[in-house]
């Protein structure tokens, strides 16, 4: 799978947002090692900081199915933005602890907006594991 069949999967993962607070329905799909693809989508509540992101929802899935960080290597994330969709900072936490510096991060818009990054660049100087001991 390339970068742009992953991101038409992040896309396609909208169509699985429950959004009736927001209105605001955002896809990710995570490509692994091996070729798998899962999707996430945001999943909102009434009490509206139990909301879920799309990238966790994502990252989650394949987690829940035996997959590692190393075993990743691209998250693309798409939404109904003007410019490229740009994960919130507790997704960027929860990106730094589950995937890989090196995975390509792909933020794109359904209006075509694409650009690369990486959890680095989305989150330096990261609170980690290594600040635990
Ligand atoms: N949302 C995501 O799923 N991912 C992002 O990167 C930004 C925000 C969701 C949370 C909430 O359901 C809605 O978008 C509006 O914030």
């Amino acid at each position: 799978m390339d970068k742009k069949e992953l991101v038409q999967k992040a896309k396609e993962a909208r169509s699985l947002s429950y959004s009736p607070y927001s209105h605001f329905a955002v896809g990710a799909a995570v490509l692994t090692k091996d070729g798998q693809v899962f999707l996430g989508a945001n999943i909102e509540n009434s009490a509206y900081p139990l909301c879920m992101c799309a990238e966790r929802n994502a990252l989650y899935n394949a987690y829940m199915h035996g997959y590692k960080k190393n075993d990743l290597v691209a998250l693309a994330l798409s939404a109904d933005t003007d410019g490229p969709c740009s994960p919130c900072g507790a997704c960027r936490q929860v990106i730094s602890e589950l995937f890989p510096k090196d995975g390509v991060i792909i933020m794109t818009s359904v209006k075509g907006a694409y650009q690369e990054t990486n959890i680095e660049e989305l989150l330096p100087y990261a609170f980690s594991e290594d600040d635990l001991k």
